[in-house]
């Protein structure tokens, strides 16, 4: 489902999008150059930061990056990573995240997390007031279960403000979105950007090999991905993968971006010379047989009113 969101000069949103977290950590400004290239090539007009990413070099460089097509692009950044959704600290993070960015304005900003700590009107209001002063243009919500997305659209319309998109994690190895947030999102007219669509490196298969990343340097992903069917998928995908004479990882992100709740994946990559398997899948389509197939290799959540039988 792409909406009608465009960039400041009015085209729309690219049907992937591309995510800078790792711009300044593990790729350096050269090689997020390089990626940045890579992904305008290919078509990508939207780009993902964040206030909380590498300590605020990503915001920093793609600022660099995008400075002379800026109204050719649509840019979006998040605050309040650490979940201080407090007024003083969005304001706070919001004018390191335009001051970094060297920006007036970004065409979307997503509150990073809920919190369950701050009202939800001092939260809403202080984000009404950025979209009235003509510094944000959309209002986005990350990692935020549909129940307390629902919960904000019913708030910030009391400021006369919109909830636009959301951006919850999903790929064939977490695919809880599908239960509630997915079909949130459909109903609601939001936009669906999708976070880490190869389980932060899981489905490339280099960890049924053997190789190091992500998943062996950071405990938090191991611990993320780390339960054994995960890996049996990501083995099974890779044999369907060659089966097919294709990348795995162009059929994980061909996958995520083929269910019609999806806006825009958003791809990524901690090195440019990783990335052409995830922009070859901008122009793969899966059909209903293979896509079934991949379907089959994780289990699908139980749904909502776990009345799963089918009389
Ligand atoms: N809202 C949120 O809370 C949130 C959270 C996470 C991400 N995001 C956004 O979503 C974007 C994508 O997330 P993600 O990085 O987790 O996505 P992902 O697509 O699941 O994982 C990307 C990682 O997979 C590995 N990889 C990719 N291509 C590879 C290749 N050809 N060979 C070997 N390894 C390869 C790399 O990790 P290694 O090389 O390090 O192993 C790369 O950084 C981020 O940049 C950020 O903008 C948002």
């Amino acid at each position: 489902m792409n909406l009608n969101l465009r960039t400041p000069a009015g085209t729309r949103i690219s049907n992937f999008s591309f995510g800078t977290m790792q711009w300044g950590g593990k790729a350096d400004a050269t090689d997020s150059r390089a990626m940045y290239d890579l992904a305008r090539a290919a078509g990508i007009n939207f780009f993902d930061t964040a206030h909380g990413y590498t300590g605020g070099v990503s915001e920093t460089l793609l600022g660099e990056f995008v400075a002379a097509d800026r109204n050719d692009l649509f840019i979006a950044t998040k605050c309040a990573s650490t979940g201080d959704c407090r007024p003083e600290a969005i304001a706070q993070d919001f004018e390191d995240s335009l001051g970094r960015l060297n920006m007036d304005s970004v065409d979307m900003l997503y509150m990073h997390r809920w919190s369950d700590e701050v009202p939800l009107e001092a939260t809403y209001e202080v984000l009404a007031k950025l979209v009235q002063a003509g510094r944000v243009n959309h209002i986005g919500v990350s990692n935020y279960a549909a129940w307390q997305v629902m919960k904000a659209i019913r708030v910030a319309a009391s400021f006369d403000l919109k909830i636009e998109m959301s951006q919850p994690m999903y790929s064939l190895v977490k695919r809880q979105a599908e239960v509630e947030m997915l079909p949130m999102c459909r109903s609601e007219n939001i936009a669906v950007v999708p976070y880490s669509p190869l389980g932060g490196g899981l489905l490339t298969g280099k960890y049924s090999q053997g190789s190091e990343g992500r998943l062996t340097h950071d405990a938090m992903y191991k611990s993320r991905y780390g339960q054994s069917w995960m890996h049996s998928a990501a083995s099974a995908l890779g044999d369907v993968a060659k089966e097919h004479g294709i990348s795995p990882i162009t059929l994980a992100i061909a996958w995520v971006a083929h269910n019609p709740a999806i806006t825009a994946p958003i791809l990524s990559a901690s090195k440019s010379s990783q990335l052409q398997p995830s922009l070859d899948a901008m122009d793969y389509k899966l059909d209903a047989e293979l896509y079934a197939r991949l379907t089959n290799l994780t289990p699908t959540p139980a749904p909502a009113t776990d009345r799963s039988e089918k009389a």
